[in-house]
């Protein structure tokens, strides 16, 4: 595909630059990201749709520079963290819609999504930051979860909810989507809170929980192996901070 000379760039972060050009968002990786995760990120997003949860249509995948990019639609609106961002006033109830919207994608399934637990499982194997011992306690922890199917987001945060012009609620970014325990999924959006904000996460926590019925002591248990599986992405934030939740003993 061609980029327009109208493009405005949206995020660049990592091996990416995400572009807004005319009805399209194109995200544009550079030549060291595997191909095939792009194709599984725009498989991911073809799924999603298919499940009727709300988020961009994929458009196209194609080499851009010497990379790949995905196109999709470009949903007209603000994300919900420059809502929040904008208008702190109103903080609890952009937590509410963030946290019924959560519930709502976990009610559905995608039976060809990948499994979390296989997901977790070869990203915890591949960490070489842990010891045999500790890898071993978490892909024990991992076994011992119960077997769900639930769409789960995988990186379900603010910034990829789309309020859109139209009034609705949008979700981009599936490239982390597997099906799984939900609860899996709100350990990793508390984690993300976290990583910037222990009060947000807290808040978000007893939202969540109170709305999903849901113990904190199960959603807690999945963070060791939450945090191990973002200590695999080595975006090179917080790695401390990551290593102190992966310290399986902490939470026995
Ligand atoms: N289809 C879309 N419509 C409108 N804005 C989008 C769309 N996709 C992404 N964006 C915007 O671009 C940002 C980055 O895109 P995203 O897919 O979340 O990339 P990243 O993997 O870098 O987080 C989002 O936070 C959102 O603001
Ligand atoms: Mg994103």
């Amino acid at each position: 595909m061609k980029l327009s000379d109208k493009k405005v760039e949206l995020a660049s972060r990592g091996n990416k630059v995400v572009y807004a050009d005319g009805d399209r968002i194109v995200k544009v990786f550079n030549s060291e990201k595997p191909v095939s995760d792009v194709f599984n990120e725009a498989l991911n997003l073809a799924r999603i749709e298919e499940t009727g949860i709300r988020c961009p249509k994929v458009l196209e995948v194609s080499e851009v520079d010497g990379g790949w990019a995905i196109a999709t639609e470009n949903v007209p609106g603000t994300t919900l963290a420059k809502k929040v961002a904008d208008d702190p006033k109103h903080e609890k109830k952009y937590m509410e819609q963030f946290v019924a919207l959560q519930l709502e994608i976990h009610k559905h399934t995608s039976p060809l999504l990948q499994r979390q637990k296989d997901k977790y499982a070869r990203m915890i194997n591949g960490l070489e930051c842990l010891d045999a011992t500790t890898r071993y306690e978490l892909l024990m922890r991992l076994d011992g979860m119960k077997p769900e199917t639930a769409v789960c987001h995988g990186d379900f945060n603010p910034t990829n909810v789309i309020v859109g012009d139209d009034g609705k609620l949008y979700v981009c970014d599936w490239a982390h989507a597997t099906q799984g325990c939900s609860e899996a999924d709100a350990a990793m959006t508390y984690l993300l809170f976290a990583l910037d904000d222990q009060k947000t996460a807290d808040e978000y926590l007893d939202l969540y929980c109170a709305k999903a019925d849901t113990p904190k002591q199960v959603v807690r248990h999945w963070l060791s192996i939450v945090a191990a599986s973002e200590l695999s992405r080595h975006r090179k934030v917080n790695e401390e901070f990551l290593m102190s939740w992966v310290d399986v003993a902490d939470y026995q």
